[in-house]
């Protein structure tokens, strides 16, 4: 498979979210962005990063992202230092999107809506190591997006889900969970 990327979003450093960045990076000449200890991490190994720390904004050509809260660990699966864990809002030029990131439910998930009109929110729903479905559901409140594309579930134990149940709790709650095949895509 032949990704085409020119920025790659890194929340964190943990090894099922970092696992091909170098590879991708290198393959595309892709921009890494990240908090300031995963960027600098990346530049080390000669690949391009552009570093962000919590509550910082930067345009880019695609538009304003935001590095923001969340709540998790980030060290790299050598154990070094990947800073503190974060979140993406991107404002795009017809679309806003909120990468949560892989976090517990937060109070601080209220101030996105405040400054930012979410078109759509990827949050995670597999529990143990991050928010459940039931978090997610108060999380789409507080950040005042139905629209939510799942993350963070199935692929290894502790986090496999009952898919059905999901989406019928989100339904319930008159919000859209979509989930993805591997492989898949949305258009927003
Ligand atoms: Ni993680």
């Amino acid at each position: 498979m032949s990704l085409k990327a020119d920025y790659i979003l890194v929340t964190h450093a943990h090894q099922d979210h970092i696992l091909d960045v170098e590879a991708i990076a290198m393959n595309t000449g892709a921009i890494i962005v990240s908090n300031y200890e995963i960027a600098i991490y990346y530049q080390a190994r000669g690949l391009k990063a552009h570093p962000m720390n919590h509550g910082g904004n930067w345009t880019f050509d695609f538009g304003n992202l935001k590095y923001v809260n969340a709540i998790h660990t980030s060290s790299f699966p050598d154990g070094s230092n990947g800073g503190q864990p974060g979140g993406f809002v991107i404002e795009g030029e017809h679309k806003n999107i909120y990468i949560v990131g892989d976090t517990a439910l937060t109070m601080d998930m209220k101030l996105i809506p405040l400054q930012t009109k979410l078109d759509l929110a990827i949050l995670p729903i597999g529990d143990n190591f991050t928010m459940g479905v039931d978090d997610a559901i108060i999380a789409s409140d507080f950040i005042e997006c139905d629209k939510v594309l799942g993350m963070h579930y199935d692929t290894f134990g502790p986090i496999e889900i009952d898919s059905e149940a999901a989406k019928k709790k989100f339904f319930d709650a008159e919000k859209d969970l979509m989930l993805l095949e591997i492989g898949g895509a949305i258009e927003l």
